[in-house]
């Protein structure tokens, strides 16, 4: 048996967290060979719900879970931690307009992103997924001078696979049949999911959907696909966000499959004429534990307004939270 490894997860006692813990204890992230413990952060007056949580942790009696710790403070919650997955974030308050929530939030990764600087391991691999992911991931990344770029990612792998869901729907085809589709930029109404490159059974997706309804009905399904979820649910999507993560998490560790890539959101080094220094979505390949990004895939007009102007709102964002950026 392996040893084990430390898992961070920060708002474990919300709808997020609730999914994704008993999915990380069973095996489904690292795979059915490693044992993990769980090492949780929430706010103060949320400490009751989590030891909750970590009750009914302990009655799956997994046999991969070799420990729970809880806490209210960062750094303990993220000591020496190999993984940590930044689930928690303020909920938008009515009222509050989006400048806000990006202050609100921003202080919170930017105390998180210390704490991993001072007590995580070396090699830790971050997920942010709170809101809003990207510039969190950003704050997190750029407060933690000691931790390579690589260790931070956000996830845009919930809009890939709702991506996937509507094209699969769509052609009739099952998600497996597709590969090399891309989500590039935010996690917001502003991504751009792009099927300029996807294949599906070894054909063309441009050749088997209009134009027509990619531009007026693909893209604008994918990117209020959240919205339409609360709509219908009356909460947001945790069941399949908590899933995304997994996904997320474990291509990233064991590896995406040799003939395709998934989107993730990393440190833009330039790449497709992206600005350095924000958190974007690219696609991406992962072997060894390490991701790389997609090069030379050839970029149209109409991907590129699309890439431009998610662009831009990851651009804004960053001006926003630019005090917090040593
Ligand atoms: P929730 O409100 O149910 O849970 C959030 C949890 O975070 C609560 O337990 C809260 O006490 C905790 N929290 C707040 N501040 C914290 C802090 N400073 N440290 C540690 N914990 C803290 O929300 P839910 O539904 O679980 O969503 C969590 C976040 O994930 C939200 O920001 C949501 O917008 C985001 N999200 C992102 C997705 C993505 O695709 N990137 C998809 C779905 C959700």
């Amino acid at each position: 048996m392996k040893a084990p490894v430390r898992v961070a997860v920060t708002g474990s006692a919300g709808q997020v967290g609730y999914s994704l813990l008993f999915l990380i204890a069973s095996g489904e992230m690292l795979g059915k060979d490693q044992p993990v413990i769980l090492q949780l952060l929430d706010i103060t007056p949320s400490l009751d719900a989590l030891k909750g949580v970590a009750m009914e942790l302990e009655d799956c009696a997994f046999p991969l879970l070799k420990g729970i710790t809880r806490s209210d403070k960062a750094e303990q919650a993220f000591q020496d931690a190999d993984y940590a997955l930044l689930v928690g974030a303020k909920p938008r308050g009515p009222g509050m307009e989006r400048k806000d929530l990006l202050d609100a939030n921003a202080a919170i990764f930017q105390a998180q992103g210390k704490a991993l600087n001072a007590v995580a391991s070396r090699n830790v691999r971050v997920i942010a997924v709170g809101n809003p992911a990207n510039t969190n991931a950003l704050i997190a990344q750029r407060n933690a001078p000691d931790l390579e770029p690589h260790c931070f990612t956000a996830m845009t792998r919930l809009d890939h696979n709702r991506a996937l869901a509507q094209l699969a729907n769509r052609t009739g085809c099952d998600t497996t049949q597709i590969h090399g589709l891309t989500v590039w930029g935010n996690h917001s109404s502003t991504l751009y999911p792009d099927v300029s490159h996807a294949l599906i059974d070894g054909k063309a997706a441009h050749d088997l959907v209009d134009r027509a309804w990619l531009a007026n009905e693909f893209i604008p399904a994918v990117q209020q696909r959240g919205a339409t979820i609360i709509k219908a649910r009356g909460q947001s999507s945790a069941g399949s966000a908590a899933c995304s993560v997994i996904d997320h998490m474990r291509d990233w560790v064991l590896g995406t499959p040799a003939d395709d890539w998934v989107s993730m959101s990393v440190l833009s080094d330039g790449s497709y004429g992206i600005a350095e220094g924000v958190f974007y979505s690219f696609p991406c390949r992962c072997s060894n534990g390490r991701y790389e990004i997609v090069q030379g895939l050839e970029i149209d007009e109409f991907s590129r307004e699309r890439m431009t102007a998610t662009e831009q709102e990851l651009l804004d964002e960053r001006d926003v939270v630019s005090h917090l950026l040593p």
